[in-house]
């Protein structure tokens, strides 16, 4: 399956005519419980307007957005995030790192935070950090893919169904 899947930066040009299907992988994951900033009672709508929101800092290029795509469907998504604080022209932040639950487990989630941290490279961004909810797949992930964990924040967010939940710090050095 990963053969199939092709991992690519989606241009700010392009991405408008994609929202719904950068909707449906967002909710996908809400509704199975992943903690991504959103709860349980997440529309389609709403998730159609998370991306709607991302569409400006796309075109201006403070952020980029990677998706993975299967015969011409997007399965999976990383947004790449370029720190605008002027002390701060080396770092870069990653978010909304979803795979539809049908497509887990093939490695998708490896090859787009791949190439996010190869773009933030060739930006010259050289330290990346993000947080995620502590022992979550995406935990497993990071720490596979030679992130270091720098501390855990007890009920830092919710759970999608309203429970307090910790979440752990990473960064990485590129
Ligand atoms: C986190 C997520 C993106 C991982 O995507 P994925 O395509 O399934 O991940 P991969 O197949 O590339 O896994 C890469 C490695 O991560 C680790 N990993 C990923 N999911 C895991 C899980 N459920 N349990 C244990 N380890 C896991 C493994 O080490 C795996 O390597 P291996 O398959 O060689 O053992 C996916 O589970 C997801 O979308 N979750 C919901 C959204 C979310 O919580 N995102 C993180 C927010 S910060």
């Amino acid at each position: 399956m990963p053969e199939t899947v092709s991992i690519r930066s989606l241009p700010a040009s392009e991405a408008p005519a994609r929202l719904a299907e950068l909707a449906h992988v967002l909710h996908d994951c809400v509704e199975g419980g992943a903690s991504v900033n959103f709860l349980a009672d997440f529309t389609p709508e709403q998730a159609e307007g998370f991306w709607r929101g991302q569409m400006p800092g796309l075109e201006v290029g403070d952020r980029a957005l990677f998706v993975a795509e299967e015969a011409g469907r997007i399965v999976g998504t990383v947004i790449l995030f370029f720190a605008q604080q002027p002390n701060q022209p080396h770092r870069g932040e990653i978010g909304k790192m979803l795979v539809l639950r049908s497509h887990r487990g093939r490695g998708l989630g490896r090859r787009l935070l791949a190439a996010a941290e190869d773009a933030a490279r060739a930006a010259g961004r050289t330290l990346l950090v993000l947080d995620t909810a502590d022992g979550s797949a995406g935990d497993r992930l990071y720490r596979a893919c030679g992130w270091t964990a720098f501390g855990t924040v007890p009920g830092y967010a919710l759970t999608t169904d309203g429970r307090p939940e910790a979440a752990t710090f990473f960064y990485k050095t590129l």
